[in-house]
């Protein structure tokens, strides 16, 4: 069957396919036809080998991980002696980030723990895009017991996570404002939200005491600024953004939590059989909207690694497997 490979950190035009032999299943393993699978900002930082806590997690030098790829959708072909809940022709998706990748190809084997159902009423591709992004979503939300009716701001809630999360958020009940530039601002209003400030702007300030809830998602604000946008009480839940701003709610947020009243925590998506779930779950009952930018085959492979590291287009760049 055919794999994409890569073998070099920061060489993207290498990223290319192979023919690869896949090991025998094992008990708790599935053996899936992938049909959809997305590319993530995580498997661009691990094909840049960028930042060095790459280089330190997936080998110094090359990466360890020869074959890439996170998310995926697929069809069960057939399941090891001890998994309980597949059986062929069903149709999963998963992520792979934690158990040695490989979803960028025709064929892979996961252990059984790393997938479930689909949504039904979604495409491969539209499932395709869902793990890493919308499961991290999903973990940051279990991070508030009672979302209903609260003032949620999702800084950089215009990428790949923000959407879900948004989404989410508008479905739980909540008020939600996003930062993003302007680009974004129709695609956002038609999916609900209640308010949008554009950080492009010289004059761009968060508003002060105004959030009950805030999702850190991308770009950087001080932790000073994300307090003082909180009320008294309010929590902030940094996803991603500037590595400052995940480190520094690391370690300043105890800090602000004992002083100030306001909390911080980070979140460190695994998307197993729960995440995975909690999407399914959640898709079943409202249409999630999912944003398309470009369909790629497997032999584009390198070109699109390239067009999400220019920031080409906007929303989640995906791979038709099968094509
Ligand atoms: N914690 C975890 O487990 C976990 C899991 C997955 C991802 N992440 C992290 O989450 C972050 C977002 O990932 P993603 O996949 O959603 O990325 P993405 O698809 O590239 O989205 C980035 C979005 O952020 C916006 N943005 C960029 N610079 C900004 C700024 N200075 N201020 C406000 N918004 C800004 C962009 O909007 P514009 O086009 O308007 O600039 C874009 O829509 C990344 O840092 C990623 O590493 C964390």
């Amino acid at each position: 069957m055919h794999t994409v490979v890569n073998r070099h950190y920061h060489q993207l035009n290498n990223i290319h396919i192979e023919e690869r032999t896949l090991n025998d299943l094992k008990d708790n393993d599935v053996l899936v036809k992938v049909h959809g699978a997305a590319l993530n900002k995580a498997d661009l930082l691990l094909a840049m080998g960028k930042p060095f806590m790459i280089k330190l997690m997936y080998g110094l030098k090359q990466p360890k991980k020869i074959y890439p790829g996170s998310d995926f959708a697929g069809e069960v072909v057939s399941v090891g002696s001890k998994v309980t809940h597949f059986k062929p022709g069903d149709a999963v998706f998963g992520d792979l980030s934690g158990a040695g990748f490989g979803a960028f190809a025709e064929y892979l084997i996961a252990p059984e723990s790393k997938i479930w159902f689909m949504p039904k009423g979604y495409s491969y591709l539209e499932a395709a895009a869902m793990p890493m992004a919308f499961g991290t979503a999903m973990t940051a939300i279990q991070k508030i017991s009672d979302i209903k009716d609260k003032k949620v701001l999702v800084y950089g809630g215009s990428g790949g996570v923000g959407r879900f999360l948004v989404q989410a958020l508008i479905y739980f009940g909540a008020k939600v404002t996003v930062v993003s530039s302007s680009k974004h601002f129709d695609d956002l209003k038609q999916l609900g939200v209640f308010d949008l400030l554009d950080y492009t702007k010289p004059d761009f300030l968060l508003p002060q005491n105004a959030y009950d809830v805030i999702f850190a998602v991308n770009g950087y604000q001080p932790l000073k600024s994300y307090a003082k946008a909180l009320v008294r009480g309010g929590k902030c839940i940094v996803i991603g953004g500037s590595g400052k701003q995940i480190f520094g709610a690391m370690a300043l947020g105890p800090f602000y939590g004992l002083f100030k009243h306001k909390r911080f925590s980070s979140v460190i998506a695994s998307t197993g059989h729960e995440t995975l779930q909690s999407i399914t779950n959640l898709a079943n009952q409202t249409k999630i909207d999912v944003q398309i930018s470009q369909i790629y085959t497997l032999s584009q492979v390198n070109l699109a690694y390239k067009d999400f590291y220019e920031h080409k287009y906007t929303g989640k760049y995906l791979i038709d497997v099968q094509k």
